[in-house]
């Protein structure tokens, strides 16, 4: 069986990427949902009724037993429904829905900082998640948020030439706060990290999702045997979007050197 990785669009390729660096021969299949991005403007609704078909198709079509949602948004308002109610009603009741906000929250709390910052998406940040979580880590340390609702289109539509004063009026508000640490809470975010850290400054520590996931997802295959002992480790990887667009394919290729075939699925054909 398979790991599945679920975002929106590009977001989760990174994501993706790094836990092939990590875990080279883990097979996984990539699903980003292109046709109804972005997520993160959507209501709660339609975010758990496209994450629902993601997770079906991961698990039906592609064997998966364990699936990331790379994306803050999903995690944000979907996961729990997923893992309470979808799951158990399904026939894959045995098979594993996790997300990326606890583990995020957790590197940054282990790292002593007691002022954080949140860049994500409007959706993720009016769920206020990363307060809720954060007050049961640690109560102490306090929160500055911002939603950035261009970023997403701007990143997927080629636009990240014009980025630049986009981010800086999203940063400010979190800049005149001093934090000491910022988290990128929406998987888009890695791929213009350099720029928002020369924005926010070389003493804020930048925690991009891509980097700390391996890591958890390693140490989760460590502690739950009943699900690694079941996936297969043959290198495979496939990619599948829900709409093919020139520019989605132009990215993919740049993250992965040109090294990707990508195929064209809607997760509710055949179901
Ligand atoms: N990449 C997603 C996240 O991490 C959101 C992108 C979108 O709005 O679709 O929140």
């Amino acid at each position: 069986m398979k790991l599945g990785i679920f975002d929106s669009g590009l977001g989760g390729l990174l994501i993706a990427k790094s836990i092939r660096d990590a875990l080279p021969d883990l097979d996984m299949v990539y699903f980003g949902d292109t046709l109804h991005l972005p997520y993160g403007s959507r209501s709660a609704e339609a975010i758990y009724e496209y994450s629902k078909r993601a997770v079906d198709f991961l698990f039906r079509k592609h064997d998966c037993n364990l699936i990331i949602t790379a994306c803050n948004t999903v995690s944000a308002s979907a996961l729990r429904r997923l893992q309470q109610e979808y799951l158990p009603s399904s026939i894959y009741s045995n098979r594993r829905i996790l997300g990326v906000i606890v583990p995020t929250l957790e590197c940054a709390t282990e790292k002593g900082y007691k002022k954080i910052g949140v860049l994500g998406t409007r959706y993720t940040l009016a769920s206020n998640i990363y307060e809720d979580e954060l007050k049961k880590i640690n109560p102490e340390i306090s929160l500055v948020q911002n939603s950035a609702p261009l970023l997403v289109p701007m990143i997927e539509n080629n636009g990240i030439k014009w980025i630049r004063p986009v981010i800086e009026s999203y940063l400010q508000p979190i800049k005149d706060k001093g934090v000491e640490c910022l988290i990128l809470g929406c998987t888009h975010y890695s791929f213009i990290r350099d720029m928002i850290s020369e924005i926010i400054g070389s003493d804020v520590f930048l925690i991009s999702q891509d980097d700390i996931i391996p890591a958890k997802l390693k140490d989760y295959l460590l502690r739950h045997p009943e699900i690694s002992d079941h996936m297969s480790n043959s290198g495979e990887q496939k990619f599948i979007v829900s709409d093919m667009t020139d520019s989605y394919i132009e990215a993919a290729h740049q993250i992965y050197n040109d090294k990707i075939s990508i195929e064209l699925a809607d997760p509710d054909v055949n179901k």
